[in-house]
């Protein structure tokens, strides 16, 4: 019997996750309830969320399991310090050292006293992808910015014998620190903004590769090396030193500067050495372990154009990716590291779904919020087919419509319980959206969501993606609203037994309009985190005018929602969608209307 408690914390994208002899009952992140975005501090809010759902009260868990190793962080802090030349730099850096810091922070903030174990960061990973890929045996390949030393990890796990790891590059040098420094180059947050990076890529030629391969070398097992005089991420205050300046002929990106074709490029160049990267970084881990079947995880593992060439490489016959493949991912591999060192280990069963984070019923959490703002709604309750209707007769007339139900998704993407839907068939709905609704940059496509049953017709390859971890080409030109520039598209497969509801709407969309695609959005604005609960989801709506919500089994139509309310959300900004006492324990509405 063990109860394990698994976190990540105080760097970026803090989250909890909680495993049960061995079996995970939930995962969530911390910013869905702080509203705070890649929320850093100790994810009390989450893990007090999983304790729930777990049915488990803090007193009951028998570990804690953080997802690195603060000794061996503090011995690369220290080497740091030990050659930083500049006084401030040394200064900055040395505030910042305390290795008890983790220890300290995990039991104030989460009011705990039961045992804490240290798991390296580049096992949590390794474990985050190995132990849910439902392999017997695999090929493990970890790749990130840093974990403690390691920038990025290899090795082969078995069921029986656990996880062996081997570092392959060790910090500074980093391709993950390679492709952020790019990205921040480009004007984009670090830690966040590559997924622009990638997106941008296929606007642009990797006309710029050559020159950026005096900043980065590899060798033929992939090991890289960087030139750290183009570098800076030691400084604290930048990636780059003013030698990339130079070498690039432009300068940096600041803020919201228009994006040329310069850029794109940029994008290309670093995309491709990215890919040539990890293609060689893959071969060797295949020729040294001879699996046939690979497993990843870490920050670069969330590059789905990288992900894609690496299947269609042939060099493995099967690739699984951890879909929290970042730090928040980390809180799940630590736990699964800890419970099969606590005799529980998972079982050999591959993640079917992401659906890990907490549940709001329409009666108890959802009516009573909708309420409190006097809001007219259709209570569908009874009439579950007649929503599916309603929705789908609203998006074949071009609505966008928030889509909330069932349990919160864990990692960075929405997968059908907290999206923003729309018929991808409409050419300017890329726009609207972009424009109206997610207010981020026009090159940055949407997804689309297909029904498992019919993705063969739409999309090359025929695998199952049900993470939206691959890029695949697009075999129909009728999607333009979530193909890419260069024709591919981040696939999301649903299929009805693990998304019955979602599956359900997709199917009723492909009988009354024939096209069994949707485009799937996440559910928030540009800036904000996914919102976790009715209240989010319902300010998220009005905030943004979306032309409809669904919450659970009820729909808002924009039309009954006052301009009062929406001025009254706007100018709270961001509304705290959950109360902090444990008591309260639901959504409450927090609407002024004037
Ligand atoms: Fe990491």
């Amino acid at each position: 019997m063990s109860n394990v408690l698994g976190v990540s914390a105080l760097y970026h994208d803090a989250a909890a996750a909680i495993m049960v002899d061995g079996r995970l009952i939930a995962a969530a992140q911390e910013e869905r309830f702080s509203r705070r975005k890649q929320d850093r501090t100790v994810p009390w809010r989450a893990a007090r969320a999983c304790l729930d759902l777990a049915g488990l009260t803090m007193a009951e868990i028998d570990c804690l399991a953080y997802y690195e190793d603060p000794a061996m962080k503090l011995d690369r802090q220290m080497s740091m310090l030990a050659t930083e030349t500049r006084p401030q730099v040394a200064r900055e850096l040395a505030a910042r050292i305390d290795p008890y810091r983790p220890f300290r922070a995990l039991r104030e903030s989460l009011g705990c006293d039961r045992p804490i174990r240290f798991v390296p960061h580049h096992m949590s990973h390794a474990a985050s992808a190995f132990y849910f890929s439902g392999f017997e045996s695999a090929a493990v390949l970890v790749l990130d910015g840093v974990g403690e030393w390691s920038t990025s990890s290899y090795g082969f796990g078995h069921v029986d014998r656990g996880i062996d790891l081997v570092e392959a590059d060790r910090f500074p040098h980093s391709l993950g620190l390679f492709y952020s420094t790019i990205t921040a180059y480009l004007g984009f947050d670090v830690n966040e903004g590559e997924y622009k990076t990638m997106g941008l890529a296929p606007l642009g030629k990797p006309v710029l590769a050559d020159r950026l391969r005096h900043i980065i070398g590899w060798n033929e097992d992939g090991d890289v090396r960087l030139d750290l005089t183009y570098f800076d991420f030691l400084g604290l205050r930048r990636m780059w030193s003013p030698r990339l300046v130079e070498l690039l002929g432009q300068p940096p990106r600041a803020g919201e500067e228009a994006l040329t074709d310069w850029h794109a490029d940029l994008a290309s160049s670093a995309q491709s050495i990215l890919e040539s990267v990890v293609l060689q970084k893959a071969s060797r881990v295949r020729e040294r372990t001879g699996a046939r079947n690979l497993c990843m995880a870490g920050g670069v593992a969330l590059n789905c154009v990288a992900n894609a060439r690496l299947r269609q490489s042939g060099l493995f016959d099967d690739i699984f990716v951890q879909p929290a493949a970042g730090d928040a991912g980390g809180s799940l591999g630590a736990a699964a590291q800890v419970s099969r060192d606590l005799g529980s280990a998972p079982p050999v069963r591959r993640l079917r779904d992401v659906y890990l984070g907490p549940e709001y019923s329409t009666e108890r959490d959802v009516i009573p919020v909708v309420r409190a703002a006097n809001l007219p709604f259709g209570d569908f309750r009874i009439r579950p087919d007649e929503l599916l209707d309603d929705v789908v007769r609203r998006l074949a007339a071009g609505q966008v419509v928030g889509w909330f139900q069932g349990r919160m998704e864990f990692g960075p993407r929405a997968l059908g319980n907290r999206s923003i839907l729309a018929d991808p068939r409409v050419a300017g709905m890329r726009d609207r959206i972009n424009g109206l609704v997610k207010l981020r940059e026009a090159f940055r496509p949407f997804a689309p969501s297909v029904l498992r049953s019919h993705a063969s017709t739409y999309f090359a390859g025929g695998e199952e993606h049900p993470f939206m971890l691959e890029t695949v080409q697009a075999l129909t030109d009728s999607l333009p609203a979530v193909t890419h520039a260069d024709g591919s598209a981040r696939v999301q497969t649903v299929d009805p037994q693990t998304n019955p509801r979602y599956a359900a709407l997709l199917e009723r969309f492909w009988s009354q309009e024939g096209c069994a695609v949707l485009l799937n959005t996440s559910f928030n604005q540009r800036g904000e985190p996914i919102v976790c609960t009715p209240t989010d989801a319902l300010a998220c709506f009005a905030r943004s005018r979306l032309d409809a919500v669904v919450l659970g089994d009820v729909l808002v139509d924009v039309a009954d929602v006052p301009p009062s309310l929406t001025a009254s959300i706007t100018a709270r900004g961001k509304v705290s969608a959950f109360s902090d006492e444990p008591e309260s324990g639901r959504a409450l509405a927090v609407y002024e209307l004037a």
